[in-house]
């Protein structure tokens, strides 16, 4: 099929800056993705590509579904864009409906925006005007985690926790974060099945800093229920409980991020529900509406909405986007929403989750790999770094993958899996034939 991506010369990829690509080094070899369909990628070239990412942890449904593309085109023709503050079109209530079906019992309130860091700035925002409502406005420090990360706002870079998001714009975080310490280890937990066995105690390192700040200051703990982004960090068994315990204790909101976790990726709707633990507010975006057209949403549970709903008549958040909501986005979602529910693909994560183990514990003794970790569709293999080279070893295996046939994610030395939640065995046996012959060859 001829694509403008076929005729794209050296000359033509300068003028686009792009967000987190090592921009001299794609352009001098680029990779192009040019059609999608099912669990496919083709390149301009046309080589098929097998998605093992899901894009970028988003499209859950597969590619190219034909429910999403005729709800999108219908709303286009019906209408194209509505604004969202102080009036409403049936698109917005009937998703927010929706959305609250498959959320967690007691999140019962959605707020619409248009990504992941959107959704964390926004649940940080009403975590400070909740307690300001409710007459304890001291609460004003967050904490986060270690290797945590919640997208790239001023918000979500100060409660996240990786270095190089933090390093250059340090001036600029937010005053009044702590971290958790994340809850990585390889000595106790490598090649683990399902969560792992050590590591719950960390989760008292909650108190401690209560104790330092005094829980009359502190706002929200936020945390990734299965840290995606830093190469699938699973919680310690019994962790992600004591976490909500201790903030129950002192008064402290919790925000699960579920920007990766949502939407069946666990092999439930949300991860709060895979793990039995319920936040306060859950922040999404991704998977909600297939990837197709950007979206997010916090959901909050009734308290939160209620306390803002007791204060003087007017507009009880100063807070939203022009696109909170859109109406296309919205067709996207609904549609997206129906999928899932037709195609059981929240849960079918669970059928699948055994095989998926199995074929990435294969890799327990293969060159380089040190530690294996799944649960539901999520998956990643830990590579040893290169002496003096960390990320190359990581990065080296991202193209070859990409070179035979297959797209995967690499974080440093982490390669992360995390296919559309259709896929059938024999893909996942290709995915991980692939990545095997190209650790083996190295
Ligand atoms: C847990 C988590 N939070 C927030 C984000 C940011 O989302 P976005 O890139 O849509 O702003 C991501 C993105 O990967 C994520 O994994």
């Amino acid at each position: 099929m001829a694509t403008p991506a076929e005729s794209l010369t050296r000359g033509d990829l300068e003028a686009l800056w792009m967000p987190f690509t090592a921009n001299r080094q794609f352009k001098a070899a680029p990779r192009i993705l040019a059609r999608a369909s099912g669990m496919q990628y083709w390149t301009a070239d046309g080589r098929e590509i097998l998605d093992a990412v899901a894009g970028l942890w988003c499209v859950n449904a597969g590619h190219g579904r034909r429910e999403i593309t005729a709800a999108v085109a219908a709303q286009l023709e019906i209408m194209d864009y509505a604004p969202t503050f102080q009036m409403g079109h049936p698109g917005a209530f009937r998703l927010a409906n929706e959305l609250v079906k498959i959320a967690p019992a007691g999140l019962d309130h959605a707020f619409f925006t248009n990504s992941g860091s959107e959704s964390v700035d926004t649940a940080l925002k009403i975590a400070l005007a909740w307690h300001r409502v409710r007459g304890e406005g001291t609460r004003t420090r967050f904490i986060g985690r270690e290797r945590g990360y919640h997208g790239v706002g001023f918000g979500g870079i100060s409660v996240g926790g990786i270095a190089p998001n933090r390093k250059t714009w340090s001036a600029a975080l937010l005053p009044g974060v702590d971290h958790l310490p994340h809850t990585h280890d390889l000595a106790r937990n490598a090649f683990t099945r399902g969560l792992p066995e050590h590591g719950a105690e960390l989760a008292e390192e909650l108190e401690r800093i209560v104790a330092l700040h005094d829980a009359s200051n502190i706002a929200a703990v936020i945390i990734e229920p299965i840290a995606g982004s830093t190469g699938v960090l699973l919680p310690p068994k019994g962790y992600l409980k004591r976490v909500r315990e201790i903030c129950d204790r002192h008064g402290i909101l919790l925000i699960f991020d579920e920007v990766i976790t949502g939407f069946g990726r666990t092999g439930s709707p949300f991860a709060s529900q895979e793990f039995g633990v319920t936040p306060d507010m859950i922040t999404l975006a991704k998977g909600i509406t297939n990837g197709c057209v950007p979206m997010g949403a916090v959901l909050a549970g009734k308290r939160i909405y209620e306390a803002f709903m007791q204060g003087p008549e007017g507009i009880e958040l100063f807070h939203g986007y022009t696109y909170s909501a859109h109406p296309v986005a919205c067709a996207a979602a609904l549609a997206t929403l129906g999928i899932y529910e037709r195609e059981g693909l929240l849960t079918r994560a669970r059928t699948l989750a055994k095989d998926w183990e199995e074929a990435a514990q294969q890799f327990k003794g293969l060159p380089h790999v040190i530690d294996v970790r799944t649960y539901g569709l999520i998956c990643a293999i830990e590579l040893a770094a290169q002496a003096g080279k960390p990320g190359a070893r990581g990065y080296e295996t991202f193209v070859k993958c990409f070179e035979r046939g297959v797209l995967v994610r690499q974080t440093g030395d982490i390669i992360a899996l995390s296919p559309p939640l259709i896929i059938e065995r024999a893909q996942i046996a290709r995915i991980f034939g692939t990545l095997s012959e190209v650790l083996r060859a190295q």
